[in-house]
């Protein structure tokens, strides 16, 4: 697979890529995350990527022809299956929607800034566009790797223990249940007997209880 992200501040996403999974999945050539200045996309001498809004209002808005460019040079080289805008006004992002991004081949992703990007380049260019939350981030790039993360861990082989992306809460419209390790006793808090009596039927349905309990209680709208 690989990623495609569009920014107008790229330093902002330099370490979610550089450690750990990420990185590790990047270096085994399981992805390839490729971060696109817009500003070397910026018009004239000053690399201008936004001006003032037609109509008047507060905030400056992302123009036209330096994401166009940036996104015509991206689609000359290979086929894109999603050109995804990260908004707030966007759809609210969730797993279901991260696995189906996780069987993509290429995908692009644009970061906002400001107060938007001029409305063209959404009807006309993107394919779908993502919201991780109801609230405002300074910009789309902290919301990218959000989504970014949330697909790398589900490509085969980027997890050592393939079945841990499957038991994930949101996997099966349920929570995880709880999980302990050593000490069994720490100070009088002990683990619950059944996980250390070895009788994995016995873990597998008290787990499966636990995450039903713990979804009830928390989300009970992920059970409707
Ligand atoms: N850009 C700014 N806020 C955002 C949000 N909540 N989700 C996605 N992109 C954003």
């Amino acid at each position: 697979m690989r990623i495609d992200i569009i920014s107008a501040l790229p330093a902002l996403l330099e370490s979610p890529f550089n450690d750990s999974i990420l990185k590790r999945a990047i270096e085994r050539g399981l992805v390839e995350v490729i971060v696109h200045d817009l500003r070397e996309f910026g018009l004239g001498k000053h690399r201008q990527i936004d001006d003032y809004q037609f109509g008047g209002g507060a905030g400056m808005v992302m123009m036209v022809e330096p994401i166009y460019n940036c996104i015509e040079r991206l689609k000359k080289e290979r086929d894109y299956d999603e050109i995804i805008y990260m908004t707030p006004d966007g759809e609210l992002f969730d797993q279901k929607t991260a696995n189906s991004l996780s069987l993509k081949q290429n995908i692009i992703i644009l970061c906002g800034h400001y107060k938007g990007i001029d409305q063209r380049i959404r009807d006309h260019l993107i394919t779908s566009e993502i919201s991780i939350g109801d609230y405002v981030l300074s910009g789309g790039e902290l919301a990218a790797a959000v989504v970014s993360d949330a697909i790398i861990r589900l490509i085969p082989g980027v997890l050592n223990d393939e079945s841990s992306a499957l038991t994930d809460s949101f996997q099966d419209n349920l929570l995880a249940p709880p999980v302990y390790t050593r000490p069994a006793d720490f100070k009088g808090w002990k683990v619950p007997e059944i996980l250390t009596g070895g009788n994995f039927h016995a873990i597998e349905k008290w787990r499966e209880e636990k995450a039903l309990e713990r979804t009830q209680a928390r989300r009970p709208d992920l059970l409707n």
